[in-house]
């Protein structure tokens, strides 16, 4: 039976991704910082008659992600599919953003998925066998962002070190599949954390968006195995929402013109 390893597993993206995983039949590791989170999932899918294991974990230790990989293989014996997942939005302008927040979106939304990658590739590399590794991006990746620099400019530094990765496994053996995952909006958590005086107004915006345009975890979830089950690189599951937003920063770019706020509804066209 094959074996998803997913970070971020407590709740939103991770969590659905998770249930669908042990829906299909794979044995599930769930990772997260938050325990209590993630036994929750887990008992919810053993409910269900699947296998998960719950492993507390902080993406932004290298001895934490080393020690979910021992667990993990003690556990089941093999990788299949390796979600790097977990993820932090801060908002607020730029430089009124603490340095510590800034600290902690590279440590989590890049630095997570290094260390995922430290302690998972050599193992993955010397199991020789076909396996796919799925890192979470944003459609902020490829979207520049005012009120949440930090996450966008971590995600963009996710699409180009998983283009690197993907091309580096490639010139190996090729068994080591790679994918962007890119979200739309999904209805998750992602925004709990409380929005400064300055991002009040953006923050109320963008959980307004992610309610009334986000898909649910679960039918998100859908999409990502689907394109799995294709062997994409690129998984962009709302590319209704991405595609004219790239096309229009593209233009930009080309024309040398002013940067705009490209998700403003009136810049879209
Ligand atoms: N929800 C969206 O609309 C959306 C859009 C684009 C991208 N994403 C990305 O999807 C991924 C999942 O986010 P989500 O929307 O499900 O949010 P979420 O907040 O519901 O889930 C994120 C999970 O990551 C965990 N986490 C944070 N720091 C961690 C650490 N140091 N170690 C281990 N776990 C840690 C949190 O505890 C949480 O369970 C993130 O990378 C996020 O940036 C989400």
């Amino acid at each position: 039976m094959s074996v998803a390893v997913i970070t971020g597993a407590a709740s939103g993206i991770g969590a659905g991704l998770a249930r669908l995983a042990a829906a299909k039949g794979m044995n599930v590791v769930l990772a997260d910082r938050d325990l209590a989170g993630l036994e929750q999932v887990a008992a919810a899918i053993k409910a269900q008659g699947g296998s998960a294991l719950a492993v507390a974990t902080d993406v932004t230790q290298q001895a934490s992600l080393d020690a979910l990989a021992d667990k993990a293989y003690a556990a089941y014996g093999q990788v299949d599919l390796l979600f790097n997942n977990a993820g932090v939005l801060s908002t607020g302008n730029c430089w009124e953003i603490s340095d510590a927040k800034w600290q902690q979106s590279w440590q989590v939304n890049v630095n997570g998925i290094v260390n995922g990658l430290r302690a998972f590739v050599p193992r993955l590399l010397q199991a020789n066998r076909p396996a796919r590794i799925i890192n979470t991006a944003s459609m902020g990746g490829f979207l520049p962002s005012p009120m949440m620099a930090p996450y966008t400019a971590t995600k963009f530094a996710v699409v180009a070190l998983t283009e690197s990765l993907a091309t580096e496994l490639a010139a190996l053996n090729g068994k080591i599949k790679v994918s962007l995952l890119a979200p739309g909006p999904v209805k998750t958590a992602i925004f709990r954390e409380a929005p400064s005086e300055a991002s009040s107004d953006f923050h109320g915006m963008m959980s307004g968006l992610l309610e009334q345009n986000g898909l649910t975890p679960d039918e998100f979830a859908e999409h990502v195995f689907a394109a799995i089950e294709r062997g994409e690189y690129w998984i962009i599951p709302q590319p209704e929402m991405l595609d004219p937003l790239l096309q229009a920063r593209n233009k930009i770019i080309e024309t040398r013109a002013d940067p705009v706020f490209a998700w403003a509804p009136e810049t879209a066209d």
